[in-house]
């Protein structure tokens, strides 16, 4: 689908998060600006978390949050190109956890990735539009409703 607006993408954030369970993995791919950190600031929302807290967890590699319906762990994993994979090995202990594990530019390490994911991918269109589309990965994630290539956003 097509967001117009930040606020849409918090929008569509906070609806995928009605969605989630406790030991979902989120795969979030796209360019710097693309609304990443946006979306996750919706689904904290949407998980009880007051978005604002929400910020880029750049000198951590997981920033966690209690305060929601279940937990939420965000990561990014922007800056550790050239890291040796063992320094994320943490991260793997949040995925079978009590709560949803978020990592931006997970595709900068792909073997991070449990084998079931739902990946999310972001592309910059123009100045206020994104792209978003939703790609499940493992049977963990069928027969949930996720929004589809072309709908165009709720209000
Ligand atoms: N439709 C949109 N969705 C998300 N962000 C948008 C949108 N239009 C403009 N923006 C702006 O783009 C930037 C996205 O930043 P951010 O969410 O931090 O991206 P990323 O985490 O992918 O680097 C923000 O400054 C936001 O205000
Ligand atoms: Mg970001």
């Amino acid at each position: 689908m097509v967001s117009h607006s930040p606020e849409e993408t918090q929008r569509l954030g906070a609806e995928l998060a009605r969605q989630l369970q406790a030991g979902d993995v989120l795969a979030l791919t796209g360019e710097i600006g693309s609304g990443k950190t946006t979306f996750v600031r919706g689904l904290a929302e949407g998980l009880g978390i007051p978005g604002s807290s929400v910020a880029s967890p750049s000198f951590v590699l997981v920033r966690e949050y209690h305060r929601g319906r279940i937990p939420l762990y965000h990561s990014d994993l922007f800056r550790l190109e050239g890291v040796p994979e063992a320094m994320t090995v943490g991260l793997e202990e949040y995925y079978e956890g009590d709560g949803v594990t978020v990592i931006e530019w997970a595709n900068k390490i792909p073997a991070i990735l449990p084998e079931q994911f739902l990946e999310i991918f972001f592309e910059t269109i123009d100045s206020e539009s994104r792209k978003v589309r939703i790609s499940p990965h493992g049977p963990r994630y069928e027969g949930r409703e996720f929004w589809k290539e072309n709908e165009t956003p709720r209000s």
